[in-house]
Order: structure tokens, then C-alpha cells, then sequence
């Protein structure tokens, strides 16, 4: 997987509809929000929340979300280091479809390895991608276990789970930091939305 193109003989065509004018027609820019970190920490609540800020405000947006996705598009992966780069490539090219038809796209993925986040931020033009790393230690999401997986993976029913058996490498210097274990999630909305309002992301 991950493989270089192997599509030969194709022609790439350039659209009239561009990107800068249907960022016009929204009235904002497209942008990635990617939002990583542990299971549990709260990616996808405050991916959800922060979006229905942004609807709230008239903007274009989607939430791509790891279980989600891993019904549909990546359903056919499962968890091993392999796979999850095949997940993270998969979004990556997703976002940067929708970041072209000016969307504000929201991921929220564990995104366990820094060359894959770092592979997704280079898909797109510098300032389009937004890391957010959601800070939760692994004893907090352990202890909050929303889902019962952290118990499971302990008894070990479930393999290569991360932050037990697989990896969670940390961004190192992401856009934004977000401490999930000590703030609320409405100041975990308001510190998103302060950095978003200061890289102008609504003006176009
Ligand atoms: S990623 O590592 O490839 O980015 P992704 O975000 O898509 O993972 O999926 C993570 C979600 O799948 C977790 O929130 C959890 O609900 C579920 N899950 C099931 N098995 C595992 C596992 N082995 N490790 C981590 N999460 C798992």
C-alpha cells in the first residue's frame, strides 16, 4: 500500500470552477483542521463542536472521522502500523479534495505517527493544514474509557491498541495544543476558534 501512482497515461484536467472561486462563493477559505491524539481524548467532540461553530457562522464544512470513515472508506483497514498509514494517506487525499472545493474540513483521527501527519500536511499549500493535538495523558483517557476499549485492550481482546500496544507519537510542534484532561470543552472550543479567528480563516 502507499505504493507511487501507478495510473499511467492519464492527463491531469485544470477546472474553471477554481478553488479561489468557489472560496469566494463561501465566503471563507478551505483549510484542514486535524485534530490528533490518544482514543478517548476528545478529537471528535470538539471536532464536532467546533464545526457547529463554523455552520453556526455560515461556513462549509465536513467532520472526517475515524470510526466513522472505517465504515465506509476505510473499512477494509484495521490497526496494524501499515494500515493506519494507508487510513491517514486516505484522509489526507480526501482533505485535500475538499480543501479544493473550499471546504473547511475537520479530521479527527488518532493519526499515531508524525511522518503520516506530516505526509497529509504536505499534500496541501503551507498554512492550509491546522494540527491540533489534543493533550490527554493515556491514565485520563484510560480512566474516562467512553467506549470500554481501553479495558478490552488491557485483557487483551484488542491487539495494537494504541497508547497500550502501538505507538502514539506526539506532535511535536503542532498549530495548536489543546489540553483535553484539564480544560472544558467549551474552552477547548473557544481556544480552536481564538487561533482560527487570528489566521483570518474567514476572510477569503
Ligand atoms: S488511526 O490510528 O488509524 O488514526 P482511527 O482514528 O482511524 O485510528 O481509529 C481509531 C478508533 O478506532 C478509536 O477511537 C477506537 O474507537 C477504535 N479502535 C479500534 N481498535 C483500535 C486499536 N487497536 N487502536 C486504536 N483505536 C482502535
Amino acid at each position: 500500500m502507499n505504493k507511487k501512482p501507478t495510473s499511467s497515461n492519464t492527463v491531469w484536467h485544470q477546472a474553471t470552477v477554481t478553488r479561489l472561486r468557489r472560496e469566494k462563493l463561501n465566503n471563507h477559505r478551505g483549510a484542514i483542521i486535524w485534530f490528533t491524539g490518544l482514543s478517548g481524548s476528545g478529537k471528535s467532540t470538539l471536532a464536532h463542536a467546533v464545526e457547529e461553530k463554523l455552520y453556526n457562522r455560515d461556513c462549509r464544512t465536513i467532520v472526517l472521522d475515524g470510526d466513522n470513515v472505517r465504515h465506509g472508506l476505510c473499512g477494509d483497514l484495521g490497526f496494524s502500523d501499515e494500515d493506519r498509514k494507508e487510513n491517514i494517506r486516505r484522509i489526507g487525499e480526501t482533505a485535500k479534495l475538499f480543501v479544493e472545493t473550499g471546504v473547511i474540513v475537520l479530521t479527527a483521527f488518532i493519526s499515531p505517527f508524525s511522518a503520516d501527519r506530516k505526509q497529509a500536511r504536505n499534500y496541501v499549500s503551507h498554512g492550509d493544514f491546522i494540527e491540533v493535538y489534543c493533550q490527554s495523558s493515556i491514565e485520563e483517557c484510560e480512566k474516562r474509557d467512553v467506549k470500554g476499549l481501553y479495558k478490552r485492550a488491557r485483557d487483551g481482546e484488542i491487539k495494537e491498541f494504541t497508547g497500550i500496544t502501538s505507538p502514539y507519537e506526539a506532535p511535536i510542534n503542532p498549530e495548536l495544543i489543546v489540553n483535553t484532561e484539564e480544560l472544558s470543552l467549551e474552552h477547548s472550543v473557544i481556544k480552536v476558534w481564538e487561533y482560527l479567528e487570528k489566521r483570518n480563516l474567514f476572510g477569503t
